[in-house]
């Protein structure tokens, strides 16, 4: 199962995903697995909150699946950007604190997936990034407009356009990330002792925070529409084939602007 449910005593449920081979890597069956898991999650009033995280020690998420890219229409492209927007807006929008425990790669859809969460706390060895230029294409499921909110337009443009990976340290002075911590251990633990915090708190109060706070950042009020749509046009250009292809043929992409 590349999603991973367990339960602890205080409500919390931790969800994990798990794709060792490929870092991660969010592919069709671990976004419906996902999926499955937050939609019992907010249904289900033994779990309290989510702590969301990556099996391992290397990698969080690694970003979408790039071997599913290969054969995309532009249809497909656009539906799979709104199919991952509303996927990580369901965890925005969740009535419980949803916390990232991020313990290794973050990139593409893997720092998305954490910018979707309430709140982000990293190991040291954490990197952040939106390398999907590298491949010929942009952020989909909504990394242009949350990584923007987090760090500012300056910031965001910086990193998505440079596909840059920055350290967990760098990621916490942009306040793209609220804590970092030494090891794995640690950062299950830090993640729990917040958790357990707001658990001690009213949850229609914490629910309601969460709603109020999420209302200033509306999906109509932002580009998520432009973003599935950039993103699927940025699919049919030779530049994205050639950026895959090197990817899986692990050499570097020659791009023409084609
Ligand atoms: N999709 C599919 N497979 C992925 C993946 C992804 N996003 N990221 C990593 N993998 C796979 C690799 O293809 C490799 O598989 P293989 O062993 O069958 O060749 C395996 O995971 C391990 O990755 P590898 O690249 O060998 O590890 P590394 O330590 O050398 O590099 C990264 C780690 C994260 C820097 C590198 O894997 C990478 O750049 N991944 C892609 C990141 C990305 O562009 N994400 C955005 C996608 S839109």
């Amino acid at each position: 199962m590349p999603v991973i449910k367990t339960h602890n005593s205080s409500g919390t449920l931790v969800v994990t995903i798990s794709r060792p081979d490929a870092l991660n890597a969010l592919n069709e069956a671990t976004m419906n697995g996902l999926r499955d898991v937050i939609q019992e999650a907010y249904q289900n009033d033994t779990y309290r909150g989510i702590i969301l995280t990556g099996d391992g020690e290397k990698a969080f998420v690694a970003g979408a699946d790039i071997k599913e890219f290969t054969s995309l229409t532009k249809e497909q492209a656009f539906e799979l950007a709104q199919k991952g927007q509303s996927l990580f807006k369901l965890i925005e929008d969740c009535p419980k604190p949803v916390i990232a425990a991020v313990n290794g790669f973050a990139l593409g859809g893997g720092c998305e997936l954490a910018m979707a969460c309430h709140m982000r706390i990293a190991t040291e060895n954490a990197k952040f990034g939106q390398p999907e230029v590298n491949l010929g294409l942009i952020p989909g499921y909504g990394g242009t407009q949350r990584l923007a909110q987090l760090v500012g337009r300056g910031k965001a443009l910086e990193l998505i356009l440079t596909g840059d990976m920055i350290s967990a340290q760098e990621a916490k002075a942009i306040g793209l990330v609220n804590h970092v911590v030494g090891t794995r251990a640690e950062l299950d633990e830090l993640a729990q002792k917040i958790m357990d915090k707001i658990l001690t708190k009213g949850p229609l109060a914490v629910a309601l925070s969460i709603k109020a706070v999420n209302a200033g950042y509306g999906f109509e009020k932002n580009g998520y529409q432009a973003e599935a749509e950039n993103f699927a046009a940025a699919t049919v250009t030779d530049d994205f084939r050639e950026g895959t292809t090197a990817f899986i043929e692990k050499r570097k992409p020659v791009f023409t602007g084609k």
